[in-house]
């Protein structure tokens, strides 16, 4: 059987709280962790912490920003293009994190961030997820037009360089991550969501994410019986020795 590949992300969000702590963090990380050809393992910190992290040369851990601009260029007082989060040593960008769309970011500008990203030669972490789950399945018409209007525009070449992320809002920042039986479903409803978008005849190689409460005693499920791709981890990544061991069970996957 082909040996599964894992891509374990850490999104610092606003944190640690200066540029001395984001360098010690990352170096405690790389410090700790030990991958394997199969697993990835990408950070994503306050891009004002980029160049920095870069020059810390790591072998192990790539570099990724938590937004990008929807704009090329222009007069935009804050933002920050794909172009420069590419030139400052990003590889990935998570678009669309629950986080953002509570600020405003709608699906239009979530797919333009992720023609941006792409264009650029960043791949987009997109993100999606449903607030809250009902009977009547209504959460999954959701997250399947988060997912349509996301990938609105992009070819189906593209695909390669995408990542999905699926977060289900109301575990984001809980105690308790979705069982892992709700994960292999949703895993299952994305990459079909997908087949059905770009009509493809087989399922597309790439990786679906899990992100929302995320630890080192839930992680192994979530990837095994959940059969999730990789994670999309928040807290956890703040602690260098958690995320370092959330990486040391994915070997034993
Ligand atoms: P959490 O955050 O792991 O702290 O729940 C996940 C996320 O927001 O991506």
């Amino acid at each position: 059987m082909k040996s599964r590949n894992f891509l374990i992300v850490g999104n610092w969000k606003m944190n640690p709280d200066s540029l001395t702590r984001a360098v010690k963090l990352f170096s405690e990380i790389d410090k700790n962790i030990s991958l394997a050809k199969n697993i990835k393992a990408v950070i994503c910190p306050p891009s004002v912490y980029l160049p920095a992290l870069h020059a810390l040369k790591s072998k192990r851990l790539t570099l990724g920003a938590q937004d990008v601009s929807e704009f090329f260029d222009g007069s935009h007082t804050g933002e920050v293009t794909a172009a420069m989060l590419k030139s400052a040593s990003a590889h990935y960008v998570i678009v669309g994190h629950s986080e953002r769309r509570a600020y405003g970011e709608t699906d239009d500008m979530v797919n333009a961030k992720v023609q941006q990203a792409l264009s650029a030669g960043l791949k987009p972490i997109i993100c999606v997820g449903e607030e809250k789950r009902d009977e009547e399945g209504h959460y999954l018409a959701f997250v399947k037009h988060q997912i349509e209007r996301a990938l609105a525009g992009v070819s189906k070449t593209s695909l390669q360089s995408i990542v999905f992320a699926y977060e289900p809002v109301f575990a984001i920042g809980s105690n308790r991550a979705l069982d892992s039986r709700s994960v292999h479903e949703m895993s299952i409803f994305i990459k079909k969501t997908i087949v059905d978008f770009f009509r493809l005849k087989s399922l597309p190689e790439i990786s679906i994410l899990y992100g929302g409460a995320v630890d080192p005693l839930n992680a192994f499920g979530i990837l095994g019986d959940g059969q999730a791709d990789g994670l999309l981890i928040g807290r956890q990544s703040l602690e260098a020795k958690n995320f370092a061991e959330i990486i040391s069970l994915v070997k034993t996957i």
